[in-house]
């Protein structure tokens, strides 16, 4: 790439599209966007190539586009891993301190990350990142930085993210093949944690819910560190699919009617909206209640965020989200989501925007899109049967107001500070 040390390139081949971003370091800090190409993303489902030149001509596209915004030529991207072969655990590491005076030193503190890394891991599998949380000096917990602390036994805990070495492989490939290298990779929920989520969010205990097109990726931040990564199999292009098959029409139609005219909580679509839908087979298009596409969609919805909550449950983390989950994700865009996600109320109770007591406030400012649902009750949530699933359980307990963030700026701006991130 052209003036290496100005520019800074981010790639995520998503499932859905593949976007490629040119940051340039300003003088003082900081970073400004000054590329953006985003391609329709074929031949990658999931994070994994399915097809290898279909995958390739997706990237070329993006970064193409990016280049042309930029004035610049790419020649290296930091690439962003993700997909639900992205699995995350945590683990520990002690050693004895190694100097006379007992006083830690970095080395001591490689040394204990070296042997919380000593993990036995399946064939095929790697090692992508390993997250220090915290540390442990003899009796003393909760330690964030111990050089220079004194103490016989230093002790870290960590975050292990793995991966598979031939799904990341194949992506690098592609990568190469479309004419760039890859100078770093990193896990997607990273790269949108540190674009999205603000140092205090981490600190208090949040979760970072990136609504995807194929999956859904959870990370949890509690006291400033990362302790639960997790994917669920459920993303946007599920509600499309449902919507095709429930409205009888093409997908490429469903996902234009989702976008156009979709809501995921029927309760705020008014009786008398209509729509209009192409059908298969040649034949006219109709005209539908714009309430049925909502009574689609808005199982999925539930599901979602029950297998979001049942994740965040089965972590031990229910308690922890003092600072709520923030959503993020094309898939978060659909109305209704956050409503949803908050879930004060039983999905059959009808609400409409304006009246509601919880209407969102929706504000711009920040570069990557979040939506913020502060208090998360996610114990509202529980199974209990129907379509998708899930229903939302009435509570009596005060909602606070969601606060929605909810910015219509660059869609990936998280990949913008991976590359700040990868620079620093
Ligand atoms: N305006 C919108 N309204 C509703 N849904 C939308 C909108 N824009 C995008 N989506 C949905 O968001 C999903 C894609 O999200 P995103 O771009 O974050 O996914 P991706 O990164 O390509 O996929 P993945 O992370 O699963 O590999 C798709 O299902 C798409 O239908
Ligand atoms: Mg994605």
């Amino acid at each position: 790439m052209a003036r290496r040390e100005r520019y800074l390139v981010g790639l995520d081949v998503g499932t859905s599209k593949v976007t490629a971003i040119v940051a340039e370091m300003l003088d003082g800090e900081g970073t400004d966007i000054v590329g953006l190409g985003v391609a329709e993303s074929r031949g990658i489902r999931r994070g994994v190539v399915v097809n290898l030149e279909a995958a390739v001509e997706s990237i070329k596209k993006a970064i193409e586009e990016a280049e042309l915004m930029a004035g610049v030529e790419i020649d290296s991207v930091h690439l962003a891993l993700s997909g639900p072969h992205i699995k995350g655990f945590n683990s520990r590491g002690v050693i004895a301190v190694a100097g006379k005076n007992r006083e830690i030193t970095r080395e001591d503190v490689r040394r204990a990350i070296d042997a919380a890394k000593a993990v036995s891991l399946p064939t095929g599998r790697e090692i992508l990142h390993v997250l220090p949380q915290d540390f442990v000096v003899d009796e003393q917990d909760g330690i964030g930085a111990p050089v220079g602390m004194t103490g016989a036994r230093l002790e870290v805990n960590v975050h292990i993210i793995t991966g598979s070495q031939s799904s990341t492989q194949n992506l690098v490939a592609c990568v190469n093949r479309a004419g760039v290298n890859v100078a770093e990779t990193i896990v997607e929920q990273l790269a949108a944690s540190e674009s999205v989520l603000t140092d205090d969010e981490k600190e208090l205990g949040v979760a970072l819910v990136d609504i995807g097109g194929g999956t859904t990726d959870i990370a949890i931040y509690e006291r400033g560190s990362l302790w639960h990564t997790a994917v669920v199999g459920v993303g946007g292009d599920h509600f499309t699919n449902d919507i095709a098959v429930g409205l009888r029409t093409p997908v490429p139609e469903a996902e234009k009617i989702k976008r156009k005219c979709g809501c995921a909580l029927s309760g705020m679509v008014d009786e008398d909206e209509t729509m209009e839908v192409a059908s298969v087979g040649g034949r006219k298009p109709r005209v539908m209640p714009r309430r049925i596409l909502s009574e689609i969609l808005q199982p999925r919805a539930e599901e979602t965020f029950h297998l979001v909550w049942d994740e965040i449950r089965h972590a031990g983390y229910e308690k922890s989200l003092n600072s709520g989950i923030v959503l993020t994700g094309g898939g978060a865009i659909l109305d209704g989501m956050p409503e949803i996600a908050d879930a004060p109320r039983m999905p059959d109770q009808r609400r409409r925007p304006g009246r509601s007591r919880q209407q969102p406030h929706v504000c711009d400012g920040c570069r990557a899109r979040a939506v913020r649902i502060p208090q998360f009750h996610g114990s509202r949530w529980s199974r209990a049967g129907g379509r998708g699933g899930a229903r939302a359980r009435r509570r009596t307990s005060p909602g606070s107001f969601p606060r929605i963030l909810l910015n219509r700026g660059v869609t990936n701006g998280r990949l913008s500070q991976d590359v700040r991130r990868g620079h620093a």
